[in-house]
């Protein structure tokens, strides 16, 4: 039976799916999710859709959304210093990629929110805030490329893979969806103790020791990645000395670019 709805993935009991506003078909969980968040929806609200017409990725990218996919956005209310805001991303790619991992998927995380299969890219994580003391939020949207082809992305197939490519079958996006659940309210509960989640960060992370180029407001930083900062800062040796990148595009590169 298809349980992917509103009922049976309230009958969770999970605590980021206490309200749960489902849909067929919608312009961008994301947008859908904000417009909730300001009218004041609580904490635990999940907006999850089939198919989105109006994906978005980061830097404004188009998110090519069909039937088939996990796409999913959440309204996060959560006890944290405006500067601990950023933890949010590395804590969801963990429990993402605890969650398909468990699923036999064998993911690792490029800094800061893809979560790739060898170079190939099976997952994206879109955490932005909004609202103003005390109404601050986090909408932490999230897709999964799923049951699906990857010509169906509208992307290269050689930057774009699906579980489905990866695992020669279907998945249950029920079970999926449970699993994601589970592991990213694990991971949300210990943001206090952000070095243990940092830690699992590193057994999956795919970026130290690369050679990687980052974009960052309009400028470019090239080097080898060396470690990450306490709060999941990318510290980058580069050519004048290490740098410390909070957010950016990060494109890594062939050993012998650095
Ligand atoms: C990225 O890697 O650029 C982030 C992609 C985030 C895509 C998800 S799908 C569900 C939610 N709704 C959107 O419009 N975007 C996010």
């Amino acid at each position: 039976m298809n349980k992917l709805n509103r009922r049976a993935i309230e009958a969770l009991g999970n605590p980021l799916a206490v309200r749960v506003d489902f849909h067929e078909e919608i312009g961008s969980t994301q947008e859908r999710a904000r417009e909730l968040a300001y009218r004041g929806a609580p904490h635990g609200t999940l907006v999850v859709s089939r198919v989105q017409k109006s994906g978005r990725g980061r830097l404004g990218r188009n998110w090519g959304s069909p039937l088939g996919g996990l796409w999913m956005s959440l309204v996060l209310r959560l006890d944290l210093a405006p500067d601990q805001a950023p933890r949010v991303t590395p804590a969801a790619a963990v429990g993402v990629a605890k969650a398909l991992r468990e699923g036999g998927v064998d993911v690792r995380i490029k800094w800061p929110n893809d979560l790739l299969v060898g170079e190939r890219k099976v997952c994206g994580i879109l955490a932005e805030s909004g609202g103003r003391d005390p109404n601050r939020f986090i909408i932490l949207g999230i897709g999964i490329n799923a049951n699906l082809d990857p010509q169906e992305l509208g992307a290269s197939p050689d930057r774009v893979t699906t579980l489905r490519s990866e695992l020669g079958h279907d998945v249950d996006l029920f079970r999926l969806l449970a699993a994601v659940l589970a592991k990213l309210a694990a991971e949300l509960d210990r943001l206090h103790d952000f070095r243990a989640v940092l830690e699992d960060w590193r057994i999956f992370d795919c970026t130290l020791g690369r050679c990687v180029r980052v974009q960052r407001f309009g400028e470019v930083v090239q080097g080898t990645a060396k470690d990450f900062g306490p709060e999941g800062q990318l510290i980058i040796q580069a050519d004048g000395g290490p740098v410390e990148v909070f957010e950016g595009d990060v494109q890594h590169l062939r050993h012998e670019s650095c």
